[in-house]
């Protein structure tokens, strides 16, 4: 059931605006629901590892709105966010007889939102979706701001679209079955939003960081509504990355490198975010945005979130040109210039572009144990 300390955050857009709402005890509440407009079939769509934890609950939960809730199950891992997946959940569309009013509902972490997202954008040019993130990562970023695609083997993220859910439900109690690792990744993203937007957050986090690993639940509930309302805040300025919203890519321009350098599941998204933050701090430190004890907090933060902070090596004969070959298929980049969101000391990010060499030294230096 909703209890009384369920928060809300909204998604200011005009008339695509819609809730977030977090809680415990939320997924699974027709009352959740209520506000969701009437269809005849629902679909939920979720893969191999959270269907058997949660999707019957979630089922029966919609039964009581929609005549028909089906189930399309997709195979499990970021290698599996492809075209070929993606045909899974139209395939299945089409052959229980969605019409436009169909709603989908996206239940698992960012790859299933990110998928059922893009589904949701193109099935007869556009149909109703809820995104019901059980990760923290998608609790904290993915499932808000309407950002939906697959990967190409050229590059992450490289095809999708801007399009909103009508709802986000988070609850905190599906985190509890999170594997160690995946939480950390999580954490990757709550913590990019201290050094890019509010340097007050970024304090509690050192404080709080210990509490966060082990799961407390009123640290989490503030830092998921936290992390929600910074990435409001942004989204709802910038709904489609004209600017400001790039800032919610620090670390990402060297984490999507690590993924695609690596191979896309060697490291988890927020692993590589993490690692990331780690080079873009440095970077921004060399051209004296910052100061060497921010790095070292930042540093200090990651590692204790259980992240990887050392840049592994993506070639063995020259791993920084390989890194650099990587970064200019980013989405940021312009007419081939990479373009990095860097920091500042008081808590705010903006984008430019440095010198080929100063990055690549960036990279020797992040790639060995010193910081
Ligand atoms: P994920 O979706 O792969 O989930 C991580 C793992 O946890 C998977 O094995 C999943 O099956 C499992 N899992 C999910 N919920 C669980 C639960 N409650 N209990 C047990 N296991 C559970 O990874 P993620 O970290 O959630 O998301 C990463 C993806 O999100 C990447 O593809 C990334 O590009 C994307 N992303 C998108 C945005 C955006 O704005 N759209 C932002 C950040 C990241
Ligand atoms: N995760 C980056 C964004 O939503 O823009």
């Amino acid at each position: 059931m909703p209890t009384l300390d369920t928060q809300t955050v909204n998604i200011p857009l005009d008339q695509r605006s819609y809730d977030i709402t977090i809680g415990n005890g939320l997924f699974d509440n027709p009352l959740t629901y209520a506000q969701l407009p009437s269809a005849r079939c629902a679909f939920i769509v979720s893969n191999t590892t959270v269907a058997p934890l949660y999707a019957a609950r979630l089922q029966s939960a919609l039964q009581a709105k929609y005549a028909q809730v089906y189930t399309v199950i997709l195979p499990d891992g970021e290698e599996y966010k492809t075209w070929q997946t993606l045909n899974l959940i139209f395939d299945a569309l089409l052959k229980h007889g969605a019409d436009r009013k169909s709603v989908l509902f996206a239940l698992g972490g960012g790859v299933v939102g990110d998928m059922t997202g893009f589904a949701a954008a193109s099935f007869m040019r556009g149909v109703p979706f809820v995104q019901v993130p059980t990760t923290l990562l998608s609790q904290v970023d993915s499932s808000v701001g309407g950002k939906t695609g697959i990967n190409h083997p050229m590059g992450k993220n490289m095809i999708g679209a801007f399009y909103q859910p009508l709802q986000v439900v988070c609850d905190l109690q599906t985190l509890h079955t999170l594997p160690q690792r995946e939480l950390s990744a999580g954490l990757a993203e709550v913590i990019k939003y201290g050094p890019i937007a509010d340097m007050a957050f970024f304090e509690w986090l050192e404080a709080h960081i210990d509490a966060l690993m082990a799961r407390d639940s009123a640290a989490l509930a503030y830092a998921v509504k936290r992390s929600c309302e910074i990435k409001a805040w942004v989204v709802g300025q910038d709904e489609r990355e004209s600017g400001l919203r790039a800032i919610l890519n620090f670390g990402h321009t060297f984490g999507h490198a690590i993924e695609a350098g690596l191979g896309y599941g060697a490291w988890l998204h927020g692993e590589a975010v993490g690692c990331g933050m780690v080079m873009a701090a440095h970077l921004s430190l060399q051209l004296g945005r910052i100061d060497q004890t921010l790095v070292s907090r930042l540093v200090r933060l990651i590692q204790k979130a259980g992240l990887p902070t050392v840049a592994p090596p993506l070639d063995k004969a020259d791993s920084a040109g390989r890194y650099l070959e990587l970064m200019r298929v980013d989405k940021k980049a312009e007419a081939g210039a990479i373009r990095f969101v860097l920091i500042n000391q008081t808590g705010v990010a903006d984008m430019a572009s440095a010198p080929d060499a100063l990055v690549r030294h960036v990279i020797d230096l992040c790639s060995q144990e010193l910081h």
